[in-house]
């Protein structure tokens, strides 16, 4: 299994999750220190770490690469690298939504495309790109990474149909609110203030990184092997909840 961003947050989480249950793990991600430490920190051997910057398709190359010359087979792929940078849609420049995009689309895309002959050589696999409530619901100040995004969705359902001659399934998660360190920054920084956030989701909290990982897990498992081009939201009921007090109890 290859993860992009699988140095932190809900990466980590999923390569987690993945090494307990056997697999052998390749940590994509930006510090060759940080990937290698999360390599290592994983139950079981052979994991490897990998300097990876997905807004190179070099070293996205030369990673899967190193991963055919490691393992000599792949079976899934996750793309979870991204940032977070929010600002006022009329203001913000094209630099930073270039780079949202390079990072959270174009990423998304070359990890795909980067892994394509490696799993179609293995039989076939299964690849689960990061999406995110902003690909369905109009978060103000978050217009690059909104705008990645829906793209990445769009994506999705394009290789999912392209690619099932390979046996190659492609599915998306879309998380709403996470405890990762991404998130951390933004309450750090006053971007983001939780007691809302927390109040407007059913469940009351945000969700654990290992709540993600499960679902990913699930995705590049055969037990979704009938499941592509699907984009899974994971938001502790929060996008479907009807706005207003709807009973008695509620308006009382
Ligand atoms: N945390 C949330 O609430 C939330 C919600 C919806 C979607 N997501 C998505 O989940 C994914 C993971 O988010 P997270 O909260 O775990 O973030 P995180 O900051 O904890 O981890 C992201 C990782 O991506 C890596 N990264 C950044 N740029 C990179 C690049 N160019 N090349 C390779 N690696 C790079 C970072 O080094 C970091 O290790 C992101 O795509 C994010 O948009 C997160």
């Amino acid at each position: 299994m290859a993860i992009s961003g699988g140095a932190s947050g809900i990466g980590l989480a999923t390569v987690g999750l993945l090494a307990q249950s056997g697999h052998k793990i390749a940590v994509l991600d930006l510090d060759a220190s940080k990937s290698e430490a999360a390599a290592a920190s994983l139950p079981g051997s052979g994991h490897i770490g990998v300097a990876t910057d997905v807004t190179s398709t070099d070293s996205v190359t030369a990673a899967f690469d190193l991963i055919r010359a490691s393992f000599g087979r792949l079976d899934g792929v996750v793309a979870a690298a991204g940032i977070v940078d929010p600002a006022p849609s009329a203001t913000v420049t094209d630099e930073s939504l270039q780079r949202l995009i390079d990072i959270h689309l174009m990423g998304a895309i070359r990890m795909a495309r980067g892994a394509y002959s490696l799993l179609k050589d293995s039989g076939g696999g299964s690849i689960v790109c990061l999406s995110s409530m902003g690909a369905r619901l109009g978060v103000a100040e978050r217009l690059g990474y909104n705008v990645a995004k829906t793209g990445v969705e769009g994506m999705v359902r394009t290789l999912a149909v392209e690619w099932v001659p390979a046996g190659i399934r492609v599915n998306a998660v879309a998380p709403a609110w996470v405890k990762t360190p991404a998130i951390a920054s933004l309450i750090d920084s006053g971007f983001l203030d939780p007691a809302p956030v927390e109040a407007r989701t059913p469940m009351g909290r945000f969700a654990d990184p290992e709540e993600i990982g499960q679902v990913i897990a699930f995705l590049l498992s055969p037990a979704s092997s009938y499941v592509t081009g699907q984009s899974v939201t994971v938001d502790g009921g929060m996008t479907i909840q009807f706005p207003l007090p709807q009973t008695e109890r509620q308006l009382a």
